[in-house]
């Protein structure tokens, strides 16, 4: 039997249609906040992530699927998605355009060779968005506004916001020989990859696994301390901003995140609920303010981040929270001869058209398996065909929970389950008082 190949997935059923709910409220939020939407390819030059993502980071030394193509190209399945938002902004000159900042969300899947465990996958699925062309606190703050109304919306409770800052270039490399020296006289009490990070990414040590408890990273220097007057300042607003949108947040002066490309703001939004295990990083992102002229283009700004959905699925299920997903058939059509499941054809055709959710009989069975094979699909209403009653345009209609029963006019259907049947279908971002909400739309029943 051939198997899924480790750290990854299947999808289906239930767990699906969550997905899908949690991808449409991404959706609606996306449009409130004018983001456009934007799909690259899942492949890019090996050369982009190297020079993007950066030499010295985990993802790109040790986790990248690479692969020569037919042409023998150098090609690597896309680690992240923020390189190939920029190699797009730089290839169509987006720059140039008169309505800046360009403002862009994607979502797709990414792939990263790592030992696979609860949480850590090799084929990851990534909400993410870009704000390219400003350099403003408030694109920060937005930013970050996304995932955590995101979460609110939602349902989840148990989050925690950290932020810190990296500062500009100036202030990094202050800091980055600061690391050095620090760590220099250590280096020897620590782990092997950090013994190798110490010149490539002195950063990245703060962040390791393995040393996480050990005080000669609890003491390490901070970032904040080697802050110029400038990132101070900038800083301080992005935390003022935050404030006055009701974003609450700690300061974690550790938080350095894995990629080479950022600078200024970072932040991380964690799951704290109880058994989530060791991979409660729901998002992350920050402030990338040399990655466009990095990748060929001028000198740009760009703020994001990007969210693992696999992980969120996991927090909304592990905080029991139920999303209002459709899992039921409207309903089912039953037939017994084939002049009857030509007309079922048509029928479940047009109903579907219009709007409803129909099954119908796949499987020959008779019509005390069909009335079986509806109860377990949960059909809300029984469409029963009849030769006879075919003749006259006529159908019976039976409500599956309360059995009652209507012989009604073929032409009316249509208006008579529109009648009856609740539709849920659409939904939208709304505002009722203080709380953004998910609202349905749920149309009254007519008596
Ligand atoms: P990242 O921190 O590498 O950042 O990934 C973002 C999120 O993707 C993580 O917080 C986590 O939820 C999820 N994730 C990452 N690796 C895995 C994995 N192996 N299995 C499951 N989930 C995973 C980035 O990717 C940046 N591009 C974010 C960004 C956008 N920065 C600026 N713009």
């Amino acid at each position: 039997m051939i198997t899924k190949p480790k750290g990854c997935h299947d999808i289906y059923g239930t767990e699906a249609k969550k997905w899908q709910y949690v991808n449409q409220v991404i959706e609606a939020m996306m449009e409130k906040y004018h983001y456009d939407y934007l799909r690259t390819p899942i492949f890019e030059s090996s050369e982009l992530f190297h020079r993007g993502v950066g030499e010295g980071t985990d993802i790109v030394t040790k986790e990248t699927y690479d692969f020569k193509d037919r042409g023998k190209r150098d090609m690597t399945l896309r680690p992240e998605g923020t390189a190939g938002v920029v190699r797009w902004y730089v290839e169509n000159k987006m720059y140039g355009g008169s309505c800046q900042p360009v403002k862009v969300y994607y979502h797709g899947t990414m792939y990263r060779y790592e030992r696979p465990q609860s949480g850590r996958d090799r084929e990851l699925t990534q909400f993410g968005v870009e704000v390219l062309g400003s350099d403003d606190p408030i694109v920060d703050c937005e930013v970050i506004s996304i995932p955590v109304n995101l979460f609110r919306l939602l349902g989840l409770k148990e989050i925690k916001v950290n932020i810190n800052s990296l500062g500009d270039k100036e202030s990094r490399d202050r800091y980055r020989e600061a690391l050095v020296s620090y760590f220099t006289p250590h280096i020897h009490e620590l782990c092997e990859d950090c013994r190798e990070r110490l010149h490539k990414n002195p950063l990245r040590i703060l962040d390791c696994k393995v040393d996480k408890e050990n005080d000669i990273l609890k003491n390490a220097p901070k970032t904040l301390d080697y802050l110029n007057e400038t990132s101070k300042k900038r800083f301080d607003q992005v935390l003022t901003y935050l404030g006055a949108m009701g974003i609450p947040y700690e300061i974690d002066t550790r938080l350095v995140r894995g990629l080479d490309y950022y600078n200024h703001t970072v932040f991380e939004i964690e799951a704290k609920v109880e058994g989530f295990g060791a991979q409660n990083v729901l998002c992350g992102g920050g402030r990338y303010n040399g990655l466009v002229q990095e990748l060929d283009g001028p000198e740009t700004p760009g703020m994001g981040f990007a969210l693992g959905m696999g992980r969120l699925m996991m927090a909304l299920d592990k905080e029991n929270i139920s999303l209002p997903i459709k899992d039921h058939v409207e309903l089912f059509i039953l037939y017994v001869n084939e002049e009857e499941k030509c007309y079922a054809m048509y029928l479940a055709q047009e109903l579907r058209m219009n709007g409803f959710i129909v099954e119908t009989e796949y499987q020959g069975r008779g019509l005390k398996g069909q009335f079986k094979q509806a109860d377990r699909l949960h059909a809300k209403y029984l469409l029963l065909l009849n030769s006879e009653d075919l003749k006259e345009n006529l159908v019976t209609i039976k409500n599956n929970e309360t059995k009652e029963e209507d012989k009604i006019d073929l032409d009316y259907l249509i208006y008579y389950l529109d009648e009856h049947l609740e539709s849920e279908d659409s939904f939208h971002l709304g505002h009722d008082g203080e709380e953004m909400f998910l609202e349905e739309e749920v149309e009254e029943e007519e008596e």
